[in-house]
């Protein structure tokens, strides 16, 4: 494996953009903990969360997007672990991967899951040597944490609804298995020091009789309280919130990212600091943002069809309040002409955006600071990726599209994507991969991912 050198995207002169991966991913905090540790050590840097349909579309949008570090989460630690370029022994052990580091568009796989969750048992102060211990499901989660508190010598089975798959993995690990039935829950729970949630679960998995006090429980999600995070807590067994983990995992990441030691506390704060689900209660609006030809427009409307929400287009706001096409505007009045009216037509939807609607923006809506405190304070922004080789073929000839005149417009796409790309990733909530896959099925993802997350925009 290389070393820090050429990950750092400082190092070569552009801002660096970081990202995390996973479907939901919207739920996600590690944005928070990487801003904050980005704030405190002056790094000019982004962080956004990336919904992609797999762990290939991802590492694609990433070469293209110049992400040069993903963190990812359920589901694809694991098919990551099969298509990185290179991986780490750790993460070979474990068949899964969830850091990657792009290097000159190589791809390498880590795993800092297994410090991450050690680190969170050894501040907790769970005793781990000779005991026995439950970890609940059978993904990539779950064999980061076979391999660490198998390390520290417990005995361990791992408990699933998919035995089968378990049992392709767990007993690699030096784990048994067991099926997630009360019963065999019963016979193995008392025995044991310590209890591992890993799956995605909210509702009750685990007999609450299975439990006793002295049984320590770590609970890997933390969005939303779980039936066994909240029985565990009711019978009185020790807690451990998933979110020291993420902690944890997390500044191994950074290290790995950035080559800089984050700061833990900050890191804990930001991600403490905010109430499960909390957008607060004036984010009612789905915000689109992105480049010419990201398929704002397209996405918009099937996202219309879905939720029956309002629709207003911004740039078409712009052209009714001035009585003239876009590429007219920009010939008489020029860009910063232009740039006005967008922001006036921008502050026009206030109230439309205060009661719920879905406003698609102009590529260049991002570039104005008043714009992106608007669209952070109105609403769910979600940034529409594409590729620069697509979005060129996408917007032809270029002929409506002012800020593409002149010289080579592939060339000219890409130089005003480099510029924007801070921009669009400082505004998004959520950023979408759109290479290959259908506007409806954005469209669905869009309102999959704020439901399952927000549930005032239901
Ligand atoms: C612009 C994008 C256009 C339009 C204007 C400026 C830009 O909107 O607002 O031509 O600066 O990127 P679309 O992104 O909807 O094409």
């Amino acid at each position: 494996m290389s070393g820090h050198d050429g990950a750092d995207p400082q190092a070569r002169g552009c801002e660096a953009l970081l990202a995390v991966i996973g479907n939901p991913v919207l739920q996600s905090r590690s944005p928070l903990m990487f801003r904050a540790a980005f704030a405190a050590l002056g790094i000019q840097g982004n962080y956004v969360r990336l919904a992609a349909e797999s762990a290939q579309q991802a590492l694609a949008t990433a070469v293209s997007a110049g992400i040069t570090g993903m963190n990812v989460t359920a589901p694809f630690k694991e098919e990551m672990a099969r298509i990185v370029d290179e991986i780490e022994p750790c993460a070979r052990r474990v068949g899964a991967v969830n850091t990657v580091r792009v290097c000159e568009g190589r791809t390498e796989g880590h795993n800092t899951d297994v410090e991450g969750v050690t680190q969170a048992l050894v501040r907790h102060g769970v005793p781990l040597c000779g005991g026995e211990a439950v970890v609940l499901g059978t993904g990539g989660a779950a064999r980061a944490v076979v391999a660490a508190i198998v390390g520290q010598g417990a005995q361990v089975t791992v408990v699933g609804r998919n035995v089968g798959k378990a049992a392709l993995w767990a007993p690699q690990l030096g784990a048994a298995v067991a099926p997630l039935e009360d019963q065999s829950l019963r016979a193995i729970l008392p025995r044991c020091v310590l209890l591992v949630g890993c799956t995605t679960a909210i509702g009750r998995l685990v007999p609450r009789d299975a439990l006793r006090p002295e049984l320590a429980v770590l609970e890997a999600q933390y969005a939303k309280e779980t039936a066994l995070a909240a029985d565990a807590r009711s019978v009185g067994c020790r807690v451990i919130d998933g979110r020291d983990w993420l902690v944890y995992q997390a500044l191994a990441a950074f290290r790995l990212m950035t080559g800089r030691d984050g700061p833990e506390d900050g890191m804990r704060q930001a991600v403490y600091g905010v109430a499960a689900g909390d957008l607060g209660p004036t984010k009612r609006s789905i915000l689109l943002v992105g480049f010419m030809g990201s398929g704002k427009s397209t996405v918009a409307r099937e996202l219309q069809a879905i939720t029956g929400m309002r629709l207003a287009d911004l740039d078409e706001q712009v052209e009714q309040r001035a009585g003239m096409p876009v590429a007219r505007i920009f010939e008489t009045a020029g860009e910063s002409g232009f740039r006005q009216m967008e922001r006036d037509a921008l502050e026009g939807l206030t109230q439309q955006a205060a009661a719920g609607c879905i406003v698609s923006c102009g590529g260049g809506v991002v570039l104005a600071e008043e714009n992106r405190a608007w669209l952070r304070a109105n609403g769910v922004v979600v940034w529409l990726w594409a590729d620069p080789t697509t979005t060129s073929e996408r917007v032809g000839d270029g002929q409506q599209r002012p800020m593409l005149h002149g010289s080579d417009r592939e060339v000219r796409v890409r130089t005003l994507l480099r510029e924007r790309r801070a921009r669009y990733a400082e505004v998004s909530d959520l950023m979408i991969a759109t290479e290959g896959t259908s506007p409806k099925r954005i469209a669905e993802r869009i309102v999959d991912e704020i439901h399952r997350t927000y549930d005032h925009l239901r």
